[in-house]
């Protein structure tokens, strides 16, 4: 790398000294040894939405190592989920988008970043089906250009930090489509086959970060984690859609039969097995992440019915499952999915912490504390989305 890049690289690597000091070639050399030692920071992407924010506040509540979140704040982000890390030096919020490459480049240059980790997408499969367009703008270009962008930063960094370096893609089961009953949960051998717009554009990013690797060498890693669940989870989602509509007295909707499978993992044990996988990971490796939960649909409401019942009693005293409704099917709705989850715990030596009971209690009371959040959440732009998929 030249040294100009160099002398950038050492002084953005102490917090708090980036743009106060022109140092000379030699003494960026004499720092260079500084930097190899404790430059550590991380770049996540979506670190306003459900997942991102659940992981930057355990990680700062683990480590002091600095994030630098970047986040369009899509209907989906939201920096009241933040608020906990207000005043906080370690954390810097940048409100910008995946695909903006000039962004993305200064923010690397400014920014002595070991690792990036990538959950900034559009998530959700019923807004794929309405309008797709979105999901390949942000999930496939605005990876690429993510890429493009790590690559050329990567490329430029002395040994031993590419050597460091790690690109962390968050990505979903919902890649290898659907299971059938009796098939064998999903392990990283299956085979592609995405059934939705979003899986789809999942499966494009992977194919990217997958060939990122295979020809530039970048050190990349790939998470296919199941479905997750717990705090501030946009309440389009089942699980805190249903809480708020049971609480507001609506209707509990379920798609079809409601006999769809999921395998359902507490968003807090997805982000330890992210830390797992970026600390330990082998650079190129998928690791699937699961919580070898599998549930029906109709019966993840019922549970949730039933935990408030017991917390929070209807006025009536009728139980929350009679405003259970089946409504119309979701097109191409998936049946299965479940997780094979044995090479990140033999490898890694990860295990989900939390059970579905324990999981879902804890998710319950969440939101009953935080109906101030879900208010916020859903005002205008929420509503316009409910009277289009749901109608009324
Ligand atoms: P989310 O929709 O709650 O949050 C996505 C975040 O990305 C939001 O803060 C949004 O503002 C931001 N974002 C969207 N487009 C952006 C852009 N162009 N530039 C910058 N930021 C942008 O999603 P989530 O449920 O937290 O999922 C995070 C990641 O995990 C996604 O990549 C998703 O595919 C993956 N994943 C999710 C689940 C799940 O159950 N939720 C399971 C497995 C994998
Ligand atoms: P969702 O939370 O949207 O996650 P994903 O589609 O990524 O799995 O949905 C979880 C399951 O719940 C899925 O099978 C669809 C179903 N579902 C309903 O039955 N009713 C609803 O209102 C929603 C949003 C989802």
């Amino acid at each position: 790398m030249g040294g100009l890049a160099e002398v950038r690289y050492i002084i953005a690597s102490r917090p708090g000294l980036a743009g106060d000091v022109a140092p000379t070639a030699a003494a960026g050399h004499a720092r260079h040894r500084l930097t190899e030692l404790h430059a550590r920071m991380i770049l996540v992407t979506g670190g306003a939405g459900f997942i991102g924010s659940n992981f930057v506040l355990d990680w700062l509540a683990g480590t002091d190592e600095p994030v630098v979140n970047l986040d369009k704040l899509t209907y989906a982000g939201n920096v009241r989920n933040l608020d906990g890390l207000a005043g906080d030096a370690r954390h810097r919020f940048v409100r910008g988008d995946i695909a903006d490459q000039p962004l993305l480049e200064s923010l690397l240059a400014d920014h002595a970043v070991r690792a990036i980790v990538h959950f900034a997408a559009e998530s959700h499969v019923d807004r794929s089906i309405h309008g797709p367009g979105d999901f390949v703008d942000t999930n496939i270009v605005g990876t690429f250009r993510l890429l493009e962008a790590a690559r050329a930063y990567w490329s430029a960094l002395p040994q031993a930090s590419r050597d460091a370096f790690r690109f962390l893609h968050v990505s979903t089961d919902e890649v290898f489509g659907t299971l059938a009953a009796g098939d064998p949960p999903f392990s990283e051998t299956n085979q592609y086959l995405p059934n939705s717009p979003y899986a789809a554009s999942k499966a494009a990013s992977d194919h990217l970060v997958r060939g990122y690797h295979h020809t530039y060498g970048l050190p990349v890693l790939t998470t296919n984690c199941s479905n997750n669940y717990g705090p501030w989870q946009f309440p389009e989602k089942l699980i805190p859609l249903i809480i708020a509509n049971a609480l507001a007295g609506k209707p509990l909707p379920i798609y079809g039969d409601g006999r769809q499978i999921r395998d359902w993992l507490y968003v807090g044990d997805h982000c330890s097995a992210i830390r797992h996988v970026l600390e330990s990971g082998r650079a190129g490796e998928v690791y699937c992440v699961g919580g070898s939960s599998e549930k029906a649909n109709i019966d993840v409401v019922q549970t949730l019915c039933g935990i408030l019942d017991a917390e929070r009693p209807r006025a009536d005293g009728t139980p929350y499952a009679s405003l259970i409704t089946y409504v119309k099917d979701r097109p191409g709705h998936d049946r299965r999915y479940a997780i094979d989850a044995r090479k990140i715990t033999a490898e890694l030596g990860w295990q989900p912490a939390e059970t579905f009971e324990t999981g879902m209690r804890r998710t319950v009371r969440w939101y009953l504390d935080h109906q101030d959040w879900v208010a916020d959440v859903t005002s205008g732009g929420y509503r316009d989305w409910i009277a289009k998929h749901y109608g009324g």
